[in-house]
């Protein structure tokens, strides 16, 4: 086994930073994986964890039909991490007492910490924290002690360290609790034991590891898109089962400028990797499929089945396919709606996937991963840094950054206004590029005048924002001149375009795609 022996568990009561805690642990170099609540403790036995965290969720833990767990897992003499919901079915599972709380607390709250304890250890008397509950815990089990309040809550963190169970009512995995990377650096550290060597290299080996024992000398088809995400599931893949591998690059004709080509470059047969590369070009096909359609969801779900059908021609083509695999990464997860979170849009490869597929499965071993932990493991495998370092570009393509209907002619606009944004922020001096820049094109038409002649034309958008999750995201600040100079150029190099327009809408209440 190759680093991953000491794993902690975060089991899934449905709250909204679940993946943040694996995250969190993961970045104190010891490696997490989420599972559902549903897993039993049986699994939970096997896999030996180092430590348990339970994490928050939705729910009463006074309500039948509320998720619980099996009193027993506070036996095994692991220690567990119970965090909101976690800490209160803690309390529950042991006898204590949970009721809805006189005063909600919602966002920065500042406690009063006992620093004795080793989960509070080295943390200041008085610091901010992030709650975000309406139960909270009366009453706290026989063993436990209180080590940490706030004004309105009077267990913000409890303890029995003997059965090594810990437990805090806010969230230390978010970045508003001031010191909640050492709350569960200590738990992993000084409670669970763990020695931290996980890194993501240990990642890359173990998928590695685990691929070839799933595939054997069975074949597999990779989605490619020459996006950060696809390449570097499609090198893992290839690191695994080589030959066996197909990538497919679908050129469905909703790339960016010249992408298709440099797509072929990088892994065609003149290219830096000894693939079995094919490239389809595909764009009559999608148009036809999109033309008159103008909802969102209806685009993404057309592009995301549209996408698999060619696939499943390529890999009837090969001939006894067995897998796809995808570069899905856990943004597109949660968006997707795939937990218990709401549908925001249905990320193509995971929510825009078609009912009936024909593979037998569906291998994406990025799934737990944040990009700059893509990212990382990309760089471990070797891939360019221009590579690696690619702003993300949205599966179903300009699809989603042409509102409303795609013609040919419309994915023309967007592409040069596109090409000429990226290639002007690019050229200009900024002190750090923007996570994410691109040109989208509006279905707003206006009236202009150029060159004594009235015109009737497109507005195109252009967006620029900063973020590292991409879950959240603020516009990025574009200098003016930059902004005018692209503003001219697009003008008066894209034919159909009279009016461009900056995007200042942040992530929430934006999307960062238009649709
Ligand atoms: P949104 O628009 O949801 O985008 O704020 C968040 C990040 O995800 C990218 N994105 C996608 N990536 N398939 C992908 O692989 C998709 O269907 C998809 N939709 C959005 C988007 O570019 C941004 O980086």
């Amino acid at each position: 086994m190759v680093g991953n022996e000491e794993k902690v568990i975060v089991l899934d009561f449905g709250g909204q930073y679940n993946q943040l805690i694996a995250r969190c642990v993961r970045e104190c170099n010891v490696y997490a994986e989420v599972h559902p609540y549903t897993m039993s403790l049986d699994e939970i036995r096997k896999m030996a964890p180092k430590g348990i965290i339970f994490t928050g969720g939705p729910n009463s833990v006074y309500e039948d039909a509320s998720p619980h767990y099996d009193r027993a897992v506070l036996e095994l003499g692991i220690p567990v991490l119970g965090i909101c919901y976690g800490s209160q079915l803690m309390a529950y599972m042991l006898g204590g007492k949970v009721t809805t709380a006189p005063v909600s607390e919602y966002g920065r709250t500042k406690v009063t910490v006992d620093t004795s304890s080793k989960l509070l250890h080295g943390i200041d008397e008085e610091t901010d924290v992030w709650m975000s509950h309406t139960d909270y815990i009366e009453e706290v089990p026989d063993g436990f002690r209180i080590t940490s309040h706030s004004a309105v809550c009077p267990v913000a963190a409890m303890e029995d360290p003997i059965r090594k169970l810990y437990a805090t009512q806010f969230h230390p995995e978010v970045t508003h609790t001031r010191e909640g990377k050492k709350i569960i650096s200590n738990f992993v550290y000084t409670i669970c034991g763990c020695a931290g060597n996980w890194k993501i290299d240990s990642f890359v080996d173990e998928k590695i590891r685990q691929i070839r024992e799933t595939v054997g000398d069975r074949k597999a088809l990779c989605a490619l898109s020459g996006g950060v995400d696809s390449s570097v599931a499609a090198v893992l893949m290839s690191k695994a089962i080589a030959k066996n591998l197909t990538c497919v690059f679908v050129d469905h004709g909703l790339l960016r400028k010249d992408e298709g080509d440099q797509v072929e470059a990088v892994f065609g047969p003149s290219g830096n990797y000894d693939l079995n590369f094919i490239r389809v070009n595909a764009a009559d096909r999608f148009y036809e499929k999109l033309a008159g359609v103008e909802e969102p969801e209806q685009k993404r779900k057309i592009i995301g089945e549209e996408f698999i059908r060619v696939f499943e021609e390529e890999a009837k083509k090969i001939g006894a396919v067995d897998y796809l695999v995808q570069g899905t990464i856990y943004p597109d997860v949660i968006e997707s709606g795939l937990g218990k979170s709401a549908v925001i849009k249905s990320h193509h490869n995971v929510g825009g996937l078609p009912d009936c597929v024909d593979f037998q499965e569906i291998i994406e071993p990025l799934r737990m991963l944040f990009k700059d932990e893509v990212r990382r493991a990309g760089k471990e495998l070797g891939l360019p840094d221009s590579l690696v370092r690619r702003q993300p570009f949205p599966g179903p393509g300009l699809g989603v950054r042409i509102v409303g209907e795609v013609t040919a002619d419309k994915v023309r606009m967007v592409q040069e206004a596109d090409a000429i944004f990226r290639e002007e922020v690019d050229r200009a001096d900024l002190k750090e590029r923007p996570g994410q820049y691109f040109a989208a094109l509006s279905n707003m038409r206006s009236v202009g005048v150029m060159g004594d002649f009235r015109t009737y034309d497109y507005a195109v958008v252009l967006r620029a924002v900063n973020t590292t999750d991409f879950m959240t995201a603020e516009c990025c600040e574009i200098p003016f001149e930059v902004q005018q100079t692209c503003m001219r150029r697009i003008i008066n190099e894209v034919k159909g375009v009279n009016r461009v327009m900056f995007d200042l809408t942040s992530k929430p209440p934006g999307t960062i795609e238009l649709e």
